[in-house]
């Protein structure tokens, strides 16, 4: 150990899948961060809820407390892993009034409380990294943050959400229904017990919510994102999908936007969509994520890997905790990541999409000509129709997609053709997102 140079106790809160992963590393890989620190980082402890839990890897006893509290406050950085928002509020507000650093790769508890914990952060100078709260091992927090900082980010699509990824990619490559594709990853391991956060869209919108306000400098509360998870999504959507050289993938969308009254803002949002197979995202198979990022100068960007697993995450928490470390060494305040732009959430109702719809129509004289006129009726434009006859009691599919136009006016374009009496089923709705070259 240099002399005169003080050990940096850190304290790890969680020894779950990425917590016992991270504790691991720091105590088999000392040597090797006290060289790229400049001073030795001590695991001072790893607080659990039951002290005799089975954890991989295991963890030596003698570092394991239930006393989350007095192992904050005796270290210089807290990590935090223990998941969930109001314990993990209370530590890490704890942690950062006491003058601690914070690494967390908590989702909901940023897209939360993130302003407050910001707040709490800039008044005492301390750091609060987050690399691993969004798309696991994939460096995706720092390029926004300080990357991109000079840069005007327009749009990001992102897949961050691996299970709801494996589960579509099954449905496309097998042909399953979701329910068969969600038993697969279930079974694999690629699925939670409870599965609901991920397929519901609430994990992507949670990440969602904390790329925009990166991305655009500014607050994006989690309210303001509309979700749609992916339990709806039907084989036949999928298959209707490819027939048009579509993947369907659950998409993170954040934009910059202009609304109908020229007021600048952002939008959030997360729903399944229709992808062109040539698109940098369609290829993003299996479990893994991608954040593929337009901004105005560096153009388009792609980052992909692994978005969750133990290992994996752990790469990120370790980086943010070098980088915290070494600020300790060198000294002066944390980096605030401040909203500065202002820019407001615009109404859902504003951005702009396409639709890929499916009817079941009766087959008869004029009913496509009704059909288009009750959309032309509503200002929306018909891009492509596709009619395939089911011939069971005399009715057809017809596939039809829309030019762009505000969310509002497709809604309502729905719900007319479900009131239609041409209209024997709204069979499935899909955005169509990624379209080229206006989107790429
Ligand atoms: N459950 C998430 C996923 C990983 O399936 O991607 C953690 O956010």
């Amino acid at each position: 150990m240099t002399p005169g140079v003080q050990p940096i106790r850190v304290a790890v809160l969680g020894a779950g899948t990425v917590g016992a992963e991270v504790a691991d590393r720091l105590l088999t890989r000392a040597a090797e961060f006290e060289s790229r620190v400049g001073a030795p980082l001590v695991l001072a402890g790893v607080a659990v809820r039951d002290l005799d839990a089975p954890r991989t890897p295991a963890l030596p006893r003698e570092l394991l407390t239930t006393d989350a509290e007095s192992l904050v406050l005796g270290a210089h950085i807290v990590v935090e892993l223990i998941g969930g928002v109001d314990r993990a509020r209370e530590l890490v507000l704890l942690a950062l009034e006491s003058g601690a650093d914070v690494v967390t790769g908590n989702k909901a508890l940023l897209a939360t409380h993130g302003p407050e914990l910001f707040a709490a952060a800039e008044r005492v100078g301390a750091q609060l990294n987050y690399e691993a709260s969004v798309g696991g091992a994939i460096p995706i927090i720092r390029p926004l943050r300080d990357s991109l900082a000079g840069d005007d980010v327009q749009r990001i699509l992102g897949i961050v959400n691996g299970t709801t990824n494996f589960v579509l990619d099954r449905m496309d490559a097998h042909g399953d229904s979701f329910e068969d594709a969600l038993a697969t990853a279930t079974e694999l391991g690629y699925a939670e017990a409870d599965p609901t956060g991920d397929v519901s869209g609430l994990d992507a919108a949670h990440k969602a919510a904390i790329l925009a306000g990166l991305a655009f400098h500014t607050t994006v509360p989690l309210s303001s994102v509309p979700v749609e998870g992916i339990e709806r999504v039907t084989a036949e959507q999928v298959a209707a999908g490819r027939g048009t050289g579509h993947v369907v993938k659950l998409l993170a969308i954040c934009e910059r936007l202009t609304g109908p009254d020229g007021v600048e803002g952002v939008s959030a949002r997360v729903h399944p969509a229709l992808l062109p197979r040539d698109h940098p995202l369609a290829s993003v198979r299996g479990a893994n994520n991608a954040i593929f990022v337009q901004a105005s100068d560096a153009r388009d960007l792609m980052f992909y890997g692994a978005g969750a697993g133990g290992p994996e995450t752990s790469s990120a928490v370790l980086g943010d905790l070098v980088a915290a470390a070494r600020r300790h060494v060198i000294g002066g305040p944390g980096l605030a990541a401040a909203p500065s732009s202002g820019l407001p959430v615009l109404d859902p109702g504003v951005v702009s999409s396409r639709y890929q719809i499916s009817l079941v129509v009766r087959d008869e004289p004029g009913v496509l000509a009704a059909v288009a006129g009750l959309v032309a009726d509503l200002g929306v434009s018909i891009e492509t129709a596709q009619q395939t006859r089911s011939g069971v009691g005399g009715t057809a599919t017809l596939v039809i997609g829309t030019h762009r136009a505000p969310e509002a006016a497709l809604a309502a374009v729905v719900r007319a053709l479900s009131g239609a009496a041409e209209v024997e089923q709204v069979a499935g709705v899909l955005r169509v997102e990624g379209d080229r070259p206006k989107d790429g």
